[in-house]
């Protein structure tokens, strides 16, 4: 089955935009083997929008000259070569969101172009939609012709949370769909973007099929396509924390070629990675928050496999503030038992707490526990 578990990757919009070439992804996958990114389970190589020409050349889709001079299959085929997947992009409408030409009218014959140049994954984003089709039968349309090719790709929908995704995009064929607009590089919008509107989404993700609160923006630090004034790195511990938990796709956004110790320490936190990676394939919750005098803090507890809940308190606020787990049972474990706590961050066993856990949490910070009951 395709997406077992979270995709992993990098994509190439948030840091490069327009300026993606053959040679950006090929180094990034070779940094990907050098930097331990593979090793760390991060796979999928995404090139977004704007690698397209202007025109379609005899009915199907081709590749800007300037960029892959060599066209798409050997930039591919060098991608596999380093053990790593390849991923394209597409739109349900006449054209992307850039403008280029899209796949609509075309779905069957840019599937099997796609599957012959190699390609593992699909992002198909919902620009120029025609009027009067429904997006869940655009995106069938493609889901259709991708399964049609009888190569196995990844069928990851674009289309913003518009119309509830979550409830038909798996059926669509999508093993991940966007269920927000996009994010950009700023405190504020991985508050918009995560902690609001993933809230009540837990139901619908599993095994096979994800909600997709877009590509991470660690280690951006304001630069790029989609700055923002960037985050500081307690800012992107808290998004990757919070993406773990709710077992999204990571799929990284800065330029990996450039990471500073900082951010490779985000990125390839195995511990973090290992909760969203888990088998169980349990979406986070949102557990609640107290609101100390102005003071904001938000707890959301995701369920592993071996019976213990990871969880994440994050202080939302602007001073470093206490925050707690107040009683097993509001995590859902609903027996008493003492549990060990180890913090996923620092590495650290934090000892056995009975019922309670509290902690203080650094402005904007967070402290992912995993909390393991112990058994007799
Ligand atoms: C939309 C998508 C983005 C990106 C751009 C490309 O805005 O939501 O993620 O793919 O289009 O043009």
């Amino acid at each position: 089955m395709l997406a077992q578990t979270p995709p992993m990757g990098w994509n190439s919009w948030n840091t490069f935009g327009n300026d993606i070439n053959a040679q950006l992804v090929m180094d990034t996958a070779d940094f990907f083997v050098t930097s331990g990114l593979k090793d760390a389970g991060y796979e999928y190589i995404v090139m977004d929008d704007l690698w397209e020409a202007d025109e379609r050349i005899d009915g199907r889709l081709s590749w800007d000259t300037a960029k892959f001079p060599h066209g798409i299959k050997p930039v591919a085929d060098y991608v596999h070569s380093k053990g790593l997947k390849f991923g394209i992009y597409s739109c349900a409408g006449s054209h992307t969101c850039a403008g280029k030409p899209a796949s609509y009218g075309f779905e069957e014959i840019d599937a099997q172009t796609f599957a012959d140049w190699g390609v593992d994954f699909l992002k198909y984003d919902f620009c120029y939609a025609p009027p009067g089709v429904a997006g869940p039968s655009l995106y069938s349309r493609m889901g259709q012709a991708l399964r049609a090719t009888g190569r196995p790709i990844l069928f990851s929908i674009c289309e913003w949370g518009k119309h509830k995704p979550w409830e038909w995009a798996a059926k669509a064929g999508g093993q991940m769909w966007r269920s927000t607009g996009d994010i950009n590089d700023s405190w504020e919008s991985i508050l918009d973007i995560g902690f609001k509107r993933q809230v009540g989404l837990e139901a619908y993700a599993g095994p096979g099929h994800w909600n997709d609160p877009d590509m991470l923006v660690v280690g951006m630090y304001g630069k790029g396509n989609v700055a923002h004034g960037g985050c500081n790195d307690a800012e992107y511990r808290s998004h990757f924390s919070l993406w773990c938990l709710l077992a999204s796709p990571l799929m990284i956004g800065c330029d990996v070629r450039n990471m500073n110790a900082a951010t490779r320490d985000i990125l390839l936190n195995r511990e973090a990675i290992a909760v969203n990676q888990d088998p169980f394939g349990r979406q986070g919750y949102f557990v609640g928050d107290n609101d100390h005098g102005g003071e904001y803090s938000s707890v959301w507890a995701k369920p592993l496999e071996d019976g213990s809940i990871a969880v994440g308190l994050f202080n939302l606020g602007e001073r470093p503030s206490r925050l707690a787990v107040v009683g097993w049972e509001s995590i859902g474990l609903h027996d008493q038992r003492p549990c060990h706590v180890r913090d996923l961050w620092t590495h650290e066993d934090l000892g056995v707490h009975t019922s309670n856990f509290t902690t203080t949490v650094a402005r904007h910070d967070v402290r992912l526990v995993k909390i393991t009951p112990i058994h007799s």
